[in-house]
């Protein structure tokens, strides 16, 4: 028997010694036993951290729509799948059965087919939190198609940028959606963004708040009209292990985003493996991951992972503070939720609210709590387990990335010890390593060092769409045979990892990755601005908050810095999303910078974190003089 759920820490140290020892075989047993094949692998595992190439069950053939809902019908076809919560509370809540997914997703398939998606296409979702979104995915891996959600709170311009640079044939929308007590016009910004794309051959638009919306003839189509007339069957693709289920965009250090290429077989068993056994996910258990799907969380733990495990997952269309801060409580004591998974950033913002939201509702159902997309602060990590764990469900901070597909460094529940602050060890098959400066790894225990990985696992990201070499220059050249993750983080005495942020120039704010290259693009725009650079300083709910330095043309002379700190956050906002706004701009006569001309961000981040103390030797810049005034100025 594989090793497939694990529930003793005894267990953990054994499978994950069998892991490591023997990889390929470890793999192949849990790929084995626990999914549907239509063919089965030739080899194991190929990779080459140089090249580089990683693949997994090569040869195999499959479709994970298969493996996420043909093979639950016979046992649990009339088990809820989804369960949709709607913004509005009043509204009711929808469970969608297996049976009724697969038919949706078979009838979505089909429509995709009929008009011309056919395998390998790219198809762009920017779609809300309703059910459309789910099943859209499932649809488009059903035919073989390429998704590429893009989130619904990114701009026109972030949307255009991503339907260009995977070369989408088509785009799946709504005609607007809900966001609390404000609707947002969706499709408005699809048509904006689609202005300079004129190859988009189709856009299907989702009903959700039947609003007056444009339709362009002979390229937009309302989707139920379409549902209606198309059938509940869909053969599945044959695909092979490693065809592109999907791309996902997130951002880097410079230039533009990344699309993230995500193959088949290997997303497939590690997200589910994973999904069964950092949530503990039994039977009849109710799960619910907050994020929304437009991020990897979404596509690992909302989507694939537990529908490929057969469980009930619950989808949130609102946020947490409509109609009051209690509704994450209230949607747990409804639905009798029983994994509860979540962002540091949330879990501060509610616990800023008080208990009193909290008090109200009969939490008892929980059983184990979960954390993603930043590190979580002790105040919060006791906040989260006293009054929504009552000190009984244990705490999963999980590490990982858009680019690592699944939970790479995590507890287990009810067999780790949790620490606070600590993601404690690696999930099985995940070898981590600390490596210093000089590229060196740092062995033993109470180190520090910059985090990579140093064997590949399942679910790693095969390349960046379009730019193996820029796949290759972010993640494998910093150290020789790694995987580098572009964290910091450091090993305790017994072992555990804590991870300490990005060693890079992403920015994590509010559990989003955020780059700072187009942030400066987009207000180095502004006809006023001659440079800028942004830096992140901590916030006490958002984790971190974004501060920029700009610099005026001509010194800004009679300018009003009031109205010019609006018009470049409304900049980043139509450039990039409101997501990306400043928190704090501060107009500075200069940056600082080395003499070969390269901004000091450093030292932008030591002034905005109000530590002037630390900030070393300044002399050898190429204009000291500008720190000071920087530092008399600070807002
Ligand atoms: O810096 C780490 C942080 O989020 C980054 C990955 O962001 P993204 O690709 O958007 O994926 C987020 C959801 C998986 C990481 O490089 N991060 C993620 N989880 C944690 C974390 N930092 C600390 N603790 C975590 N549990």
């Amino acid at each position: 028997m594989s090793n497939y759920h694990i529930k003793q820490f005894e267990e953990y140290f054994q499978v994950y010694r069998k892991s490591v020892r023997n990889p390929e075989q470890f793999w192949e047993e849990i790929a084995e036993e626990h999914f549907v094949w239509r063919k089965k692998w030739d080899n194991v595992l190929s990779w080459d951290f140089k090249k580089p190439e990683v693949k997994w069950f090569e040869g195999a053939k499959l479709n994970i729509t298969e493996n996420c809902l043909d093979r639950h019908l016979p046992t649990r076809g009339d088990k809820t799948a989804i369960l949709f919560e709607p913004n509005n509370p009043n509204e009711d809540a929808e469970h969608i059965t297996y049976k009724q997914l697969y038919a949706r997703v078979c009838k979505f398939a089909n429509v995709l087919k009929e008009k011309g998606i056919q395998k390998g296409d790219r198809v762009c979702i920017y779609l809300p939190m309703i059910p459309e979104l789910a099943i859209s995915i499932l649809a488009c891996a059903r035919i073989g198609a390429v998704h590429s959600v893009v989130f619904a709170g990114f701009s026109a311009t972030a949307l255009s940028s991503r339907i260009n640079d995977c070369d989408a044939k088509m785009v799946i929308t709504s005609d607007g959606s809900y966001r609390g007590p404000k609707t947002i016009d969706l499709k408005g910004i699809v048509d904006e963004a689609l202005n300079d794309i004129p190859g988009i051959q189709s856009v299907l638009v989702a009903k959700r708040i039947n609003s007056n919306i444009n339709m362009k003839a002979g390229r937009d189509y309302w989707l139920d009209p379409l549902l209606e007339e198309a059938y509940s069957d869909c053969n599945a693709e044959l695909m092979d292990a490693e065809d592109p289920l999907f791309i996902l965009y997130t951002s880097g250090s410079t230039g533009k985003p990344k699309g993230m290429v995500h193959s088949s077989a290997g997303y497939m068993v590690y997200t589910a493996y994973t999904f069964k056994n950092v949530f503990q996910y039994r039977d009849n258990d109710v799960y619910w991951c907050t994020a929304d799907i437009g991020w990897i969380t979404g596509h690992s733990y909302i989507v694939y992972g537990p529908l490929a495990n057969g469980a009930t997952t619950v989808m949130f269309e609102g946020v947490p503070s409509y109609p009051d801060f209690g509704r994450f409580w209230d949607i747990v004591e409804k639905h009798k939720v029983t994994q509860f998974y979540t962002a540091p950033t949330a879990i501060r913002a509610l616990a800023k609210q008080g208990t009193e939201h909290v008090e109200k509702y009969d939490l008892s159902s929980l059983k184990v709590l979960g954390t993603v997309g930043e590190p979580i602060n002790e105040e919060a990590w006791h906040w989260y387990d006293e009054n929504i764990g009552k000190k009984k469900s244990p705490i999963v901070d999980t590490w990982w990335q858009t680019e690592t597909g699944g939970i790479m460094i995590t507890p287990i529940p009810f067999s780790t010890p949790t620490k606070p602050t600590y993601a404690t060890l690696p999930f099985i098959g995940i070898q981590p390593a600390l490596m210093d400066e000089s590229g060196n790894e740092i062995n033993g225990n109470q180190v520090e060092g910059r985090l990579c990985i140093k064997f590949p696992w399942p679910s790693i990201a095969r390349t960046i769409w379009g730019n193996h070499q820029r796949y290759k220059d972010t993640y494998f050249s910093a150290y020789d045979n790694m995987y580098f993750t572009g964290d910091g983080a450091l090993r305790d005495e017994v072992g555990y990892y804590r991870i300490t942020g990005r060693v890079d120039d992403v920015i994590i704010v509010s559990g989003h990755n955020l780059g700072t290259a187009p942030i400066e693009d987009a207000i180095n725009e502004h006809p006023a601005v001659a440079e800028s650079a942004i830096v992140g300083f901590p916030h006490d709910v958002k984790g971190n908050a974004l501060y920029g330095y700009v610099t005026l043309k001509d010194s800004g002379e009679g300018r009003n810095h009031d109205n010019l700190r609006k018009e470049i956050n409304q900049l980043i906002t139509d450039r990039i999303g409101p997501i990306a706004k400043l928190d704090k701009i501060q107009f500075t006569v200069g940056l600082p910078k080395t003499r070969s001309g390269k901004i000091m961000r450093r030292i932008l981040r030591k002034i905005a974190c109000n530590e002037t103390d630390q900030l070393g030797d300044t002399s050898t810049l190429l204009n000291p003089e500008v720190v000071d005034d920087i530092i008399k100025n600070v807002v």
